[in-house]
């Protein structure tokens, strides 16, 4: 199997292009999930405070017995965590949970525009970064207007902007602003929570190349230049969404792929979306 190509950060900084999401996997179910992923290949995970599971995923990276240093770990701070203190307590007790002396990248979770100043929250990301606990940091579900006025108020460019992109939601302005601004765009839902497998445009493609319709989806993604970490608590998916570096889709299963966009989010609008955990 072709190994997984990895991608230049703002700072040079390398991160696997494909991924392992553990978004809604159970606690009680990490370990395991997280374990079978690194058994197949996978040296990236991509978890949040607000998922409860970092712990779980600490206890498979190192009880795996792969390097440290091989293995790209990011978290993401939580709705909940507005003020300074709050952030760097958060941070440290991420950091305690994962069982790691230093994260891969930290993302803020969510802009909450009309919760709080994520000027004020990048700072203190800022702050963290600067003591070297953190090889990377960068910004979730943030759109353009987010980021410029970002620009205008800080010192470090996020590395990564994680946003929802799948065949539904192609979001070309976010990716053209991110990459005008050396920005990595990371798709989340990568294959649209599972639904592009009932796709007939995806289907034909699948089959003219000899793949399933979610690893032409990420295969997609990958030629598209963003990084992916699909979910999968089944080994046989998780094995399937690793095995995409064997084949490439041409000019046209590329625009056929891209011609799906209908603007359709699985998850809500960054503009809209408040939500802070009690
Ligand atoms: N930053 C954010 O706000 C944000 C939001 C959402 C997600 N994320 C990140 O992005 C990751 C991926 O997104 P996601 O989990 O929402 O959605 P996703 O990866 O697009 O889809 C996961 C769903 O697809 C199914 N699936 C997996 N592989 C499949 C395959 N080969 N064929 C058919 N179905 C398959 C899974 O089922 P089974 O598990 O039952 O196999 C699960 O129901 C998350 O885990 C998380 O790390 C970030």
């Amino acid at each position: 199997m072709a190994s997984v190509p990895t991608i230049a950060l703002n700072n040079g900084v390398e991160i696997p292009q494909l991924g392992f999401g553990v978004f809604q996997i159970p606690p009680a179910d990490t370990v395991k999930a997280t374990t079978t992923a690194l058994e197949v290949g996978y040296r990236h995970i991509d978890t949040a405070q607000m998922y409860g599971n970092e712990r779980e995923v600490g206890i498979a990276v190192r009880e795996s017995g792969i390097d440290r240093d091989e293995i790209f770990v990011t978290s993401k701070l939580n709705n909940n965590r507005l003020e300074r203190d709050e952030i760097l307590r958060s941070f440290d007790q991420s950091l305690g949970d994962l069982g790691l002396d230093q994260l891969d990248l930290f993302l803020i979770h969510w802009p909450l525009p009309g919760v709080s100043d994520f000027v004020a929250r990048w700072k203190v990301m800022e702050e963290i970064y600067a003591d070297g606990r953190v090889r990377a940091i960068g910004v979730s579900n943030f759109q353009p207007h987010h980021l410029s006025t970002l620009f205008a108020a800080t010192e470090v460019r996020p590395a990564v902007n994680q946003i929802e992109v799948h065949p539904y939601l192609t979001q070309d302005d976010v990716r053209a602003f991110d990459a005008e601004h050396q920005i990595v765009t990371e798709a989340w839902a990568p294959i649209a929570k599972g639904k592009v497998a009932d796709d007939a445009v995806i289907q034909g493609i699948a089959k003219q190349v000899g793949k399933t319709p979610a690893q032409v989806t990420l295969r997609w993604h990958v030629q598209r230049g963003d990084v992916v970490f699909p979910k999968s608590v089944t080994r046989s998916r998780v094995e399937e969404n690793f095995d995409i570096f064997d084949f490439e889709l041409d000019e046209s299963a590329m625009a056929a792929i891209s011609g799906l966009n209908r603007d359709e989010r699985t998850g809500p609008n960054p503009d809209e979306f408040n939500y802070v955990p009690g």
